[in-house]
């Protein structure tokens, strides 16, 4: 199977499951509306992808890491409603459509994020395909990589740093925040669900961790370089922002995209052939427009 009709298969089964949280009849259907809005927009699915494949490279099933993969999109789709509020990036475009504040209001998107973070929880909780230490591992590993040491950690550094110049130790630390810790919370669940040795959980890391980094300066040079209509959020937003494009420039940004890539396609050697969807994702990605 090729990675684009991997992606496709997965994609489809993956928004089928994502669908069917939210579609109880309750009083409270205007937050159910909100979230969906959100939820079912489109996006890549990157982190539940990563979170199932690593699993499978493990030894898991598909099954195993269902419910992770749904519990890492839930906090993602939750930190871009909050990221985009007027008092965060102000934002008024994400996944195609205009963004959450803007059809349901600032009320409703702040507890539409506030929902999914809690509701993801659960969801790991409530699989029946996974142990009880595994559940454990995973609701352990998604609330540190999401928490205030994570990317909620993250988005305060990168506000905090729109008042000033940084360093390069800094920009690194918060892009491993803000964007690298869910990436390293989608590897480290799947690989856990899959029955994970320490060498294999290592090499998932690792894989995260360079994979996030290049993640984050394409999103910086396509916020430069991109189009909005692909991307489907708005371009020429991160003026004030401490970006790798600022700090680097974007021809070294390109060569550094390119880097990283290396790197998180050569972490995969304890991998066979079964990795080799790893391998074409993180190619893919060093070259996406959106
Ligand atoms: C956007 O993430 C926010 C960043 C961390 C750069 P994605 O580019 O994965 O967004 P979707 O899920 O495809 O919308
Ligand atoms: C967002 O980073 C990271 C999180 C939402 C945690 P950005 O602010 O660069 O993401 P975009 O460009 O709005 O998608
Ligand atoms: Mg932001
Ligand atoms: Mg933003
Ligand atoms: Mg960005």
């Amino acid at each position: 199977m090729t990675l684009n009709e991997r992606l496709l298969a997965y994609k489809t089964g993956f928004e089928e499951k994502l669908e069917a949280l939210y579609c109880e009849d309750v009083p409270q259907k205007r937050l159910l509306e909100s979230v969906r809005y959100s939820l079912l927009a489109g996006g890549k699915r990157l982190r539940p992808f990563l979170c199932s494949e690593f699993c499978r490279v493990c030894g898991g099933s598909e099954e195993q890491a269902a419910s992770p993969a749904l519990a890492v999109e839930m906090i993602h789709t939750y930190s871009l409603i909050h990221d985009d509020l007027p008092c965060m990036d102000n934002d008024d475009f994400r996944r195609g459509r205009p963004t959450n504040h803007k059809v349901y209001g600032e009320a409703m998107a702040c507890l539409a994020g506030d929902a999914l973070v809690t509701d993801a929880f659960c969801v790991i909780a409530e699989a029946a395909a996974l142990s009880a230490e595994q559940k454990t591992e995973c609701i352990a590993t998604l609330s540190r990589c999401a928490g205030t040491y994570g990317m909620v950690g993250g988005q305060v550094l990168d506000i905090d740093a729109e008042m000033r110049e940084c360093t390069a130790q800094e920009v690194f630390d918060i892009q491993s925040r803000k964007t690298g810790a869910l990436i390293r919370a989608a590897c480290r669940m799947g690989a856990v669900c899959g029955g994970a040795d320490e060498k294999m959980l290592e090499a998932a890391e690792a894989y995260a961790d360079n994979l996030g980094l290049a993640f984050q300066i394409q999103d910086d040079i396509l916020d430069v370089e991109g189009e909005a209509e692909k991307l489907g959020k708005s371009t020429g937003t991160d003026e004030n922002k401490n970006t790798f494009v600022r700090l680097f420039g974007l021809q070294r940004c390109h060569e550094m995209v390119a880097e990283y890539t290396q790197k998180a396609k050569a972490a995969l050697d304890p991998f066979a052939e079964e990795a080799e969807s790893l391998r074409a994702l993180a190619d893919a990605l060093c070259n996406r427009d959106h």
